[in-house]
């Protein structure tokens, strides 16, 4: 079912105190909205996040995930593990991992899988750089990182996908994507899934827009047919501002 959703993705940032305290802001700020609410803090404070967070409606989710069930990978976390602490939707494919840890198409499609495998949400982010937006290739480059990630799926597996087209180019870099950008983009992406699966999967389906996204340019972005939602870096790490994005719905 399409949802309106706004997610927080804190990225590398607040240790356990000052988890604690924006969630005690979060629930000060915390407003009804026709919005799910989601926070993706770092790995270590997911615990204590999800149990602060148990009887509220803001989803705690991870940021990431890897694709074995258990094994030799130092340093890794599994759906299992997440799903163990209560933890129901992972985001994947961020382009920082992308760029910093060599995450490919081919690695996420194992991601997918095995988040679909343990019955997880998946928040799927894909989006093109700089160079692709100049040389206009945007579009195959999306249709690209689409395909080659999520087109081995089944129809049904799509009510446990939201996808995220964040351009490099708008991330962390207080540069926006227009309003007619994002929904040029989005419709494109529904068209996409619509050839592939038809339109009832691809109406289905929630397309965040991630990117510089604030208070002040939430509403008019937001307010496009093909954009169901955010997700939100920077403005995700100051309570007030959240939820003045979560509230332009
Ligand atoms: P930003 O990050 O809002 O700080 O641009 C968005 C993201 O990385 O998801």
């Amino acid at each position: 079912m399409r949802k309106n959703i706004v997610a927080g993705n804190w990225k590398m940032n607040n240790d356990l105190s000052q988890t604690e305290a924006l969630i005690t802001d979060l629930k000060r700020e915390s407003k009804t909205s026709n919005a799910e609410v989601m926070i993706a803090p770092t790995y270590t404070n997911l615990w204590q996040a999800y149990q602060t967070l148990k009887d509220n409606t803001i989803e705690v989710i991870a940021q990431n995930m890897h694709f074995a069930e258990n094994g030799a990978y130092t340093g890794e976390v599994s759906a299992a593990m997440l799903k163990s602490i209560g933890i129901k939707t992972v985001i994947l494919g961020h382009s920082e991992r992308r760029a910093y840890y060599n995450e490919t198409d081919e690695s996420l499609a194992k991601k997918v899988n095995a988040a679909l495998v343990n019955d997880m949400r998946v928040i799927f982010c894909f989006g093109e750089e700089l160079k692709d937006r100049k040389a206009e290739k945007q579009d195959a480059v999306v249709e690209s990182q689409i395909k080659n990630a999520l087109f081995h799926l089944e129809a049904k597996a799509f009510n446990k996908i939201v996808l995220a087209y964040e351009p490099v180019w708008a991330i962390g870099t207080g540069e926006t994507a227009t309003p007619e950008q994002a929904q040029d983009m989005h419709a494109f992406i529904r068209k996409t899934l619509s050839e592939k699966y038809g339109s009832e999967v691809a109406d289905s389906v929630s397309i965040l827009y991630g990117g510089s996204v604030k208070p002040a340019n939430a509403k008019e972005i937001f307010s496009k047919p093909d954009v169901d939602g955010g997700l939100i870096g920077g403005a995700s790490l100051n309570a007030e501002d959240f939820f003045a994005i979560v509230s332009a719905f």
